[in-house]
């Protein structure tokens, strides 16, 4: 068996090492143009060429959870794509949303002002009730994010496309624009998007969705930076509709040195770290998925071209 290791923006050799050690019987090689033709590809964000050359390919293995980069390119038909199913991401996601959700509802920004001048203040304790939150998208990492955070008593609404039951969580689901998707919005305060980026999905967080929500609304995006209409957070921010946001992740990344949200006060920047790729899981999940294909059996996280994730 070939497996050929093609990834831009990560270190390669690791990865090619470590798939080594996964598949001792397998020849493991990071990809050149004119490499030989490989069985199985393990990707992120390969060049075209790549998928022009390798035309023997019998799955696709992308070493993230969001194939949007991969949806973009001309891909062998037939071909299982195959996305990262969790591998260690949802806990880190849990983590990361829960800690900017109780940093902006305890108003941990506002306590360290004070401490730096000097200051011991209180502040009114604020009621959960008053913070409903809304997560976008309950896959994987949203359905874990969404239990978290209904562990710390906020009332939580899910939306997805088709209908969920998650203890804790109000859900629900249908199509972008649609009745649930409008009474999703307008019953919660903090919108947390973890959404795959699609046709249907893309801009989805802009001045007409951001102004159901509540008043006093906080984003926290942790998907993909073109879920959000970035002008349209800052109107709606700078307008008090909003009172802020959390954004790990960019139309452009890394973030330009003159972006508005880089010094904006109310905007919380991380440099799409919310949930990272954790190399050991990941290769210990392809290695498994690999001999399942082989064997002629299913796999979890084989992406729906059409659906786009
Ligand atoms: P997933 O398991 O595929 O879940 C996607 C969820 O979104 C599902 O609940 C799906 O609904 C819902 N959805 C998709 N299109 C929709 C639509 N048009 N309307 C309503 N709901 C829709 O994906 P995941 O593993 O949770 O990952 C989600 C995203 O997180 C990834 O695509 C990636 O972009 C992002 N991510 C970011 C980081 C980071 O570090 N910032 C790390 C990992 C992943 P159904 O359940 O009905 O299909
Ligand atoms: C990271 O953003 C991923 O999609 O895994």
């Amino acid at each position: 068996m070939r497996i050929s290791f093609c990834c831009s923006d990560t270190k390669p050799q690791p990865w090619v090492d470590g798939l080594k050690a996964a598949f001792p019987d397998a020849e493991v090689s990071l990809w050149s143009a004119g490499a030989e033709p490989a069985d199985y590809a393990v990707v992120w964000m390969p060049p075209q060429q790549f998928f022009d050359e390798q035309l023997k390919l019998k799955g696709i293995f992308n070493i993230g959870a969001g194939v949007d980069a991969l949806m973009k390119l001309r891909l062998p038909a037939g071909v299982p794509v195959v996305r990262l199913d969790d591998a260690g991401m949802s806990v880190q996601m849990a983590e990361f949303v829960c800690h900017a959700v109780i940093r902006h509802f305890r108003e941990f920004d506002g306590y360290e002002a004070d401490v730096a001048e000097g200051k011991w203040s209180y502040r009114k304790p604020r009621l959960r009730t008053d913070y409903p939150i809304g997560v976008m998208g309950l896959g994987v990492l949203g359905e874990r994010v969404s239990r978290a955070l209904a562990q710390f008593d906020f009332p939580v609404n899910g939306w997805s496309r088709s209908p969920k039951a998650i203890e804790g969580v109000q859900c629900f689901s249908g199509d972008v624009g649609g009745q649930g998707f409008q009474d999703f919005l307008a019953a919660s305060r903090i919108l947390v998007c973890l959404l795959p980026l699609t046709s249907e999905t893309r801009g989805i967080m802009n001045m007409d969705t951001l102004s159901r929500l509540r008043t006093g609304g906080y984003v926290i995006n942790v998907a993909r930076g073109s879920h959000l209409v970035d002008g349209d957070l800052i109107t709606l921010i700078d307008n008090g509709h909003l009172a802020g946001a959390t954004l790990d992740v960019f139309h452009v990344e890394p973030l330009p040195a003159d972006h508005p949200f880089w010094k904006h006060p109310k905007i919380t920047v991380t440099p799409h770290t919310s949930a990272r790729t954790l190399r050991e899981e990941s290769i210990a999940q392809i290695a498994g998925k690999v001999r399942a294909v082989e064997r002629g059996e299913r796999v979890a996280g084989i992406v729906d071209p059409l659906r786009g994730y």
